[in-house]
């Protein structure tokens, strides 16, 4: 796929909801939650351009979390997924970390093929869910994980 990457501006807000409302039927976020994200992340918020056309997006902390990545349904299995996420590891140079729903294969299958391993589970992470915590094999940084994750739920269940 030949397109760029760019950091989200305010005119790309209706493109990303309805790419959101596609990709996360019943927990898609609302405009007030990429807003915050623009505002509090701007240089994390970026976004994938074909042509003139916003077809994906990636959210991630400065560390390498990943917040969350989508692709309009159209454009998918084109690599543009891999080049978002590619970003962040250019700019964390290594360091990804990712929380990915139980039952999306599909992410599942995503990361693990651009060499993200699974790390452990967090129980009930997503309320009716488990969310699998995959790490990118070349993480450096040791700690890296705890360190990622100290805020969150028990980091317990190994898999
Ligand atoms: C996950 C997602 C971002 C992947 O984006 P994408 O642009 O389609 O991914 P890529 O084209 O870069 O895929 C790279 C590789 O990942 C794997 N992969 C991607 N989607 C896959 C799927 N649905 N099933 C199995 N493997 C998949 C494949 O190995 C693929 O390579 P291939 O197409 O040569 O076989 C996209 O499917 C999406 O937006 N899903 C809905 C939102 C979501 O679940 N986001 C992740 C949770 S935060």
């Amino acid at each position: 796929m030949v397109g760029r990457i760019r950091r989200f501006r305010r005119g790309d807000l209706g493109a990303i909801l309805r790419i959101e409302a596609n990709a996360f039927p019943k927990t898609a976020y609302d405009r007030f939650t990429f807003s915050y994200f623009a505002s509090a992340y701007p240089d994390n918020f970026r976004v994938y351009i074909a042509g003139h056309e916003v077809v994906g997006y990636i959210i991630y902390y400065p560390d390498g979390h990943i917040v969350s990545v989508a692709v309009h349904a159209r454009y998918r299995r084109m690599g543009v997924g891999t080049e978002l996420v590619g970003e962040v590891l250019k700019r964390t140079r290594g360091d990804a970390i990712v929380e990915v729903r139980e039952s999306n294969d599909a992410a599942r299958a995503f990361y693990s093929h651009l060499g993200f391993v699974v790390q452990g589970i967090i129980p009930g992470y997503y309320g009716d869910e488990d969310a699998v915590v995959m790490l990118n094999q070349f993480s450096k940084e040791k700690g890296f994980t705890e360190k990622c994750l100290r805020s969150k739920l028990s980091f317990t269940k190994k898999v």
